[in-house]
């Protein structure tokens, strides 16, 4: 018989029943150390007062009133994104995947309005994940994603990673964008280098494409900057963001330049829950915390350290670990042994990691977590990988 939910998950058998900062609460009193976040969302780790005071200062005032009219949290939230980012405009969503459609809407709309509608080509790479949508899985362009859901929506080329030969070749008078994550978290945190993301923007403009960023899980501050391309100094027309910007409540966005959005007047776009007044007065409330550069100097100089425990950790067990890769809060153990093994032995030691391709173990700890909760950290991955170590062959 069918589970009563839709069995798409393969879930551990955890249920966490509080969290508090860095800790996740088991049921029968187990405290577990997230460093996984809830996949990159809980930025500022669970409960954070501030969060919470927002949270319930709004749903005692209003919960959701529709676009149809003016939303004063939105509003804030908006301006704060615009005068934080290259943006001058921006949409609320729910989700990430709510941003990619929005995105792959706009970019097309763009080229219409421009008296090019034959360019709704969009460029993406392997590995690359944007969600569950049509649109997204048809720009992740996986068989694993597509694969039963046909047809697929048409004029997304998935292209080899790091292929610049492929990238220019794939390039013809169709085309009109390029999507791409700066640190691919799915795909098993693969960054892109700074000077390739340089040479993105410099092709976009050669070309006349507009750049997508997907900084949905990599943004927020994850990588020690408050969005991962300010490191390369370059700025995309368009880019979608979720997880972190709601800490743990559900809010996406799509931000783009005023040339880029040009075609998403009255009408052309909607969502009923999106910007609603609950989840942008949360998300105006992380982006106080995260968009502070003091904040952004202490989390760089925090994940140095988890940086330096996990190269200890990888050195202490190098039958289990053969590297660490990434950047900021968002680091990946490449494992030698299957990944979803490790983050099993992670579970009997009571820390939270998450799994991606390439047997990548992920570690999206909140962007405050402490030195002593990096030790920690370091102490609990170190006794799974000794645990797997002393395991019987
Ligand atoms: C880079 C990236 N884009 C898009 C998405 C989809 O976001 P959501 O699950 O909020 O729809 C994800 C989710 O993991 C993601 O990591």
């Amino acid at each position: 018989m069918i589970p009563s939910v839709l069995p798409t998950y393969n879930r551990a058998p955890l249920h966490f029943v509080k969290g508090e900062g860095c800790w996740l609460f088991e049921e029968d009193g187990r405290r577990f150390l997230d460093l996984g976040s809830g996949i990159a969302v809980n930025v500022l780790g669970h409960a954070h007062p501030p969060l919470v005071a927002a949270l319930t200062e709004q749903a005692n005032k209003l919960w959701h009133v529709s676009n149809l009219y003016e939303i004063p949290q939105q509003q804030a939230l908006a301006d704060k994104l615009v005068e934080t980012t290259f943006a001058d405009t921006v949409f609320f969503t729910n989700s990430g995947t709510e941003a990619c459609e929005l995105a792959v809407k706009m970019a097309r709309k763009y080229w219409y309005e421009k008296g090019h509608p034959e360019k709704t080509g969009i460029l993406t790479f392997e590995g690359c994940f944007h969600g569950r949508s049509s649109a997204a899985i048809a720009a992740s362009g996986a068989d694993k994603m597509v694969k039963g859901f046909g047809p697929v929506l048409a004029g997304f080329k998935t292209l080899p990673w790091g292929d610049h030969d492929a990238l220019h070749a794939a390039i013809d008078d169709t085309t009109g964008a390029i999507l791409i994550e700066p640190v691919q978290g799915e795909g098993g945190i693969r960054t892109l280098p700074d000077q390739c993301l340089k040479g993105l923007r410099e092709l976009c403009d050669e070309k006349g494409l507009l750049l997508i960023l997907d900084e949905v899980q990599c943004g927020v501050g994850r990588t020690g900057r408050l969005f991962a391309h300010e490191w390369a100094g370059v700025t995309p027309d368009i880019m979608m963001i979720a997880k972190g910007i709601g800490g743990g409540f559900p809010l996406g966005a799509v931000l783009a330049t005023e040339d880029a959005a040009c075609g998403m007047v009255a009408g052309t776009h909607g969502s009923t829950y999106g910007g609603n007044p609950l989840g942008c007065a949360v998300g105006k409330a992380v982006l106080d915390v995260v968009a502070d550069p003091d904040f952004l100097d202490d989390v760089r100089a925090r994940a140095g350290l988890l940086r330096q425990k996990m190269e200890g950790l990888i050195a202490a067990h190098p039958t289990v670990f053969e590297g660490v890769r990434g950047y900021g809060m968002m680091l990946g153990l490449k494992s030698k042994l299957p990944a979803a093994d490790v983050v099993k032995a992670g579970y009997a030691a009571e820390v939270i990691t998450v799994p991606a391709a390439d047997n990548i173990v992920r570690l999206l700890p909140p962007l405050n977590i402490t030195e002593d909760e990096i030790q920690e950290a370091f102490n609990r991955l170190d006794a799974a990988a000794t645990a797997l170590e002393n395991q019987p062959a």
